[in-house]
């Protein structure tokens, strides 16, 4: 077959390469049985938190589930504001407003199609509660810039990192520090197909608050400070031993596939240079590429001759958050104009650590026939 299907995200070969060290961790649990917050879960949150140099790792059930504990720390109530990007996946907005909150949504940057923070100070009022960017496709956000605005008006700031967990951000200081310790929280997802997954659903939250880190674990578990004493209302939001224990294997060769990930991107960037654009990156961050994403004319027609040819693609995302049925009670008057032309035209490629060269050219070869570039 001259043109076989290339998988979007390729976990295959990631699994076929830790088989080993996975089959070993699952059977550890298995043996000693202890399924929810069994030691694997503390292991896992040591090791990340000394990843990201983050005081605090609290594992959880999902990405949506640590962006939810998180907001529930900060004791969101009905009513309050939370100023976040039009453009990310709808878990962002929705966790606000499933605690009663309101989303103030802000227009994108047109190049990394993360929040504008030029727009953003003129969202805060007195209702203000926090502010929520989203470190989209991988890259983080102007958080400094978003950490100072917070900073003027006494505002914590959630970093919704579902898409960067690896990340590298270095701010005007010139000091690099990792995507999920750059604000008061940082919130990434384990799903399989993100940089860092796990088999199923998986979350963690980091920050080096104490008082918020202890008021996670409690919400984690149902609100209770000790066993059957709920000092607060919680949620089961625990992320599964045998989960952690999964992410345990793959940390063996996570730096090896940060590595690769930035290879691809850096190479995706120099086959397309002056072909067609791609999101931008800025200077002293890195891009974890949990999604390698281009702007194309007729999405639709280039997404056909893709996949005729065995490349599969995919739109993240087909509509800013404004403008879904749930949330477009929420849109901001003058709307997102950034957001609806990035929504138009963006364009996913595959990504994944174990992309070889030949596949790398041959899906750039084909979008610039299909892109006719
Ligand atoms: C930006 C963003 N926020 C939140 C989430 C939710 O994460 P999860 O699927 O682990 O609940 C995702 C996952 O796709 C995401 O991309």
């Amino acid at each position: 077959m001259s043109n076989p299907k290339l998988d979007f995200v390729d976990l295959k070969t990631q699994y076929a390469a830790l088989k080993g060290p996975i089959a070993e961790r699952m059977q550890r649990v298995l043996d000693h049985g202890q399924y929810i917050m069994g030691p694997e879960v503390a292991e896992l949150e040591e090791r990340l938190a000394a990843y990201t140099g983050a005081r605090h790792c609290i594992t959880v059930a999902s990405g949506t589930e640590a962006l939810l504990i998180a907001l529930m720390a900060l004791d969101l109530k009905p009513g309050d504001e939370v100023v976040t990007t039009a453009f990310t996946f709808a878990a962002t907005a929705e966790m606000i407003v499933l605690l009663g909150g309101v989303p103030v949504f802000v227009d994108i940057e047109p190049d990394t199609c993360n929040i504008d923070v030029s727009q953003l100070e003129a969202k805060i009022t007195p209702r203000t509660r926090a502010i929520m960017p989203v470190s989209l496709y991988g890259q983080a956000a102007d958080m400094d810039e978003i950490n100072a605005i917070a900073q003027r008006h006494g505002l914590p700031v959630i970093e919704d990192a579902a898409q960067s967990f690896g990340a590298d951000y270095a701010g005007p200081d010139g000091k690099s520090r990792k995507s999920c310790n750059l604000s008061t929280f940082g919130c990434t997802s384990f799903f399989p197909s993100k940089p860092l997954g796990c088999y199923g659903d998986g979350g963690a939250i980091f920050t080096s608050d104490d008082r918020l880190a202890q008021a996670c674990r409690e919400i984690r578990v149902h609100g209770q400070s000790a066993r059957y004493t709920h000092t607060r209302v919680g949620v089961g939001g625990r992320m599964d031993t045998l989960q952690c224990a999964i992410v345990l294997a793959k940390l063996e060769r996570f730096d090896w596939e940060i590595e690769r990930r930035l290879a691809i991107g850096a190479r995706y960037n120099e086959l397309l240079a002056g072909r067609l654009p791609v999101v931008a990156q800025r200077p002293g961050r890195t891009s974890v590429f949990a999604q390698y994403t281009v702007f194309v004319d007729d999405r639709p027609a280039v997404q056909a001759s893709l996949i005729a040819q065995g490349i599969p693609t995919a739109v993240h995302y087909p509509r800013p958050v404004h403008r879904q049925p749930a949330y477009a009670a929420h849109a901001p008057a003058g709307g997102c104009p950034q957001a609806d032309q990035v929504a138009e035209r963006c364009l996913s490629l595959p990504m994944s650590a174990d992309l070889s060269a030949a596949d790398q050219d041959r899906v750039i070869g084909a979008l610039a026939v299909a892109a006719r570039r």
